[in-house]
C-alpha cells in the first residue's frame, strides 16, 4: 500500500526548528504543513512571519505553508509572495477552533458562511499561481457546514482537502465523527486527506482498513508525544533500539537549538513546558513529569528536573 504521510501544523510546536530536528533523528513524514501565516493589510508580510517557511529553513522536510485569513485582497499578495519562494501550494486554514479567531470569521468562524467562502474562492483561486489546498473541520457547531461547503468545493480546482472531522466548538474533545467523514468522503471530487487521532499503529490500521481510497494521512499530537510512530507507520518497523536514549538525543538537541534563537529563559522555558504537554504522554506515570515541568518557573530548574527524570526515572512507554 502506497500513501503519504504529513505532518500536521501546529502553531508553537511544529515550527521549522522541531522540523528539522525531527529529520535528522526520525523518518516516516514525507512533508509537513506548517503552522498558520496570518494574512494582513500590508503588502509584504512580516519577516518574522515567513522565517518559518524561508526555503533555507526547511531543506530537511517539504512543506507546504498556510494562511489564515478571510479576505482574498490580503491572501492574494501572500500567496503570491509564497510563490515567488517556490511554493506551488499553499493552504488556507478553515479549522483553527479558537474562539478569538473564530469570532473574527477566521479558521472554523468562517465555516457557517457558505457564501463567504464561495466568494473567496471566486476572487482567489483564479488571481494566485499556487494550488489552493483546504484544511478543514467539519463546521463550527455542526458537520451541516461541511455538507453545504463540498458541493460549493467541488466547482473548484483545489489541491485537495484536508479533513479534521470534529466541529470547531469541540476542540480537541470527544471522538472524531468517522460517520461524518465518510458522508463527505461521498460527496466530494476532490482528493481528501485524512487528520485526526492517529495515535497509534492501531488506530491507523482501523483507519486506512475503512477508508480504502484514502491515500495522505496527516499526525499531529501522536507524533509529537511518539516520534517513532510515523517511521512506525511508514516503514512497519515496530521496534526500537534503545528509544529513550534516541529520544533523549532529540530532545536535547531541540532544546539547543531554540534556546540559541530565543532571547531571554522565560521564552525557551514556556516553549519546552508547551512540548512536554506532548513528550510526557511517552512515559510511564508521563502526568507527574508534566505538572513538576510545569510548576517550574526558573529555567535552571527544569534543567535539573530533565536531567534527573532521564537518569533515574524515565520509563519509555510506547
Ligand atoms: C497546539 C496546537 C496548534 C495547532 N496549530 C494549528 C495550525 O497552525 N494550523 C492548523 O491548521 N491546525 C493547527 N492545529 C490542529 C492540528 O493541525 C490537527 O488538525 C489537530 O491537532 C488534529 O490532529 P491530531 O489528532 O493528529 O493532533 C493545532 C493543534 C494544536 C494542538
Amino acid at each position: 500500500m502506497s500513501f503519504k504521510l504529513y505532518l500536521a501544523p501546529m502553531r508553537g510546536i511544529t515550527d521549522y526548528i522541531y522540523r528539522n530536528t525531527f529529520s535528522r533523528h526520525f523518518d516516516g513524514f514525507d512533508a509537513a504543513v506548517a503552522p498558520f501565516i496570518p494574512t494582513s493589510k500590508a503588502i509584504h508580510a512580516k519577516a518574522s512571519h515567513l522565517k518559518d517557511v524561508l526555503p533555507e529553513n526547511n531543506s530537511a522536510m517539504p512543506i507546504i505553508p498556510q494562511i489564515i485569513g478571510n479576505n482574498p485582497e490580503n491572501f492574494i499578495p501572500l500567496a503570491r509572495q509564497l510563490s515567488d519562494m517556490g511554493y506551488k501550494t499553499v493552504n488556507w486554514n478553515l479549522g483553527c477552533p479558537f474562539p478569538m479567531v473564530a469570532k473574527k470569521q477566521r479558521g472554523s468562524g468562517l465555516l457557517p458562511y457558505p457564501e463567504r467562502i464561495d466568494c473567496f474562492l471566486e476572487k482567489t483561486v483564479p488571481a494566485i499561481p499556487n494550488r489552493l489546498s483546504i484544511k478543514i473541520r467539519l463546521g463550527r457547531k455542526t458537520a451541516d457546514d461541511l455538507y453545504k461547503l463540498i458541493p460549493i468545493f467541488n466547482r473548484y480546482p483545489l489541491q485537495d482537502i484536508i479533513i479534521h472531522p470534529r466541529t470547531g466548538i469541540q476542540m480537541y474533545e470527544g471522538e472524531p465523527d468517522l460517520e461524518a467523514f465518510a458522508r463527505c468522503l461521498e460527496m466530494t471530487h476532490h482528493r481528501v486527506m485524512y487528520n485526526g487521532d492517529i495515535n497509534d499503529l492501531s488506530s491507523f490500521r482501523n483507519l486506512a482498513d475503512r477508508f480504502t481510497t484514502i491515500k495522505s494521512w496527516m499526525i499531529g499530537r501522536g507524533a509529537i508525544i511518539d516520534p517513532f510512530l510515523p517511521g512506525t507507520i511508514k516503514n512497519g518497523k515496530d521496534s526500537f533500539n534503545n528509544p529513550l536514549e534516541t529520544f533523549r538525543c532529540f530532545y536535547e538537541e531541540l532544546f539547543e537549538e531554540y534556546q540559541q534563537v530565543f532571547a531571554g529563559p522565560g521564552h525557551l522555558l514556556e516553549r519546552m513546558k508547551g512540548f512536554w504537554t506532548y513528550f510526557s504522554q511517552a512515559f510511564k506515570d508521563g502526568r507527574k513529569i508534566r505538572k513538576r515541568i510545569h510548576r517550574t518557573l526558573k529555567l535552571q530548574r527544569y534543567l535539573e528536573i530533565v536531567e534527573r527524570f532521564f537518569e533515574k526515572g524515565a520509563v519509555w512507554d510506547r
